[in-house]
């Protein structure tokens, strides 16, 4: 068995760990373990019933600062500039705990509101009500939500949880969240994919030829995007909306 490298350790982690993971966010996060087996819910496909609602928290394997929100409501005003956090639209919950696998899973990401910067396609046909982001120029606040499954092999990348490894910055593209903010994009640690949520940007969905839109991939094996949800706010609760069931079908 190949040996982890030095420095792909970091307090006890190592690539593989994240790798085991990333899978089980997906398959046995509500249990709080981390590195138990590769559960068949990895490809489960989420409930086709439920396409907007409410976004919860769920909890992520390590110390994050949501973990103690997990079940609640995610709101606008719970996240600092560029604070992101782990959700779920349309999950099932048992004593507060996220049942694993159900639901859509989400990464909540509030990015910088510089429009000198941001770029969005405006010619996407959205669930009424909702949009491509959250966007409050009042309060300065821009939220993106983000179909949290990879493009690549359907781990579930994170946003600012894993420094080691290190994401790799020779991007295929434009990544202003690192070149202009010196922020790493969403990050897929199983393989090093990373998408910038600065750069919503048109892609095709390789298993069904739908177009949607989403965070540009900047760093492969990814070959393209993974999709946003479309968003609202209800009292400053997020809600969020399958904009197309087709865009989210890959896993
Ligand atoms: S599954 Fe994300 S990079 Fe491979």
């Amino acid at each position: 068995m190949a040996k982890e490298s030095d420095s792909e350790k970091q307090e006890g982690w190592t690539r593989r760990d994240w790798v085991k993971l990333g899978l089980v966010i997906g398959g046995s996060a509500a249990a709080g373990t981390v590195g138990v087996g590769l559960a068949g819910t990895l490809l489960r496909s989420p409930p086709p019933e439920q396409t907007k609602g409410p976004i919860l928290y769920t909890r992520f394997p390590t110390d994050q600062w949501w973990n103690s929100f997990e079940g609640n409501p995610v709101k606008v005003t719970d996240f600092q500039e560029w604070q992101g956090a782990t959700g779920v639209l349309g999950g099932s919950f048992a004593d507060g705990k996220w049942i694993a696998g159900t639901g859509y899973p989400v990464l909540v990401i509030r990015v910088k509101r510089d429009d000198s910067v941001f770029s969005a396609p405006t010619d996407v046909a959205l669930p009424s009500g909702f949009d491509l982001y959250y966007d409050d120029s009042a309060r300065d606040i821009r939220i993106v939500v983000v179909y949290d499954r990879c493009a690549h092999l359907c781990c579930y990348p994170g946003w600012q949880v894993v420094q080691n490894p290190a994401p790799s910055r020779n991007y295929v593209g434009p990544a202003p969240t690192y070149e202009v903010y010196g922020l790493d994009p969403i990050y897929c640690v199983c393989h090093e994919s990373q998408y910038d949520p600065m750069l919503l940007v048109k892609s095709t969905n390789a298993n069904n030829g739908v177009e949607f839109v989403g965070p540009s991939r900047v760093h492969g094996p990814a070959t393209r995007a993974i999709p946003i949800l479309a968003v609202r706010a209800v009292d400053d609760a997020l809600e969020a909306a399958l904009v197309d069931p087709r865009w989210y079908q890959y896993c």
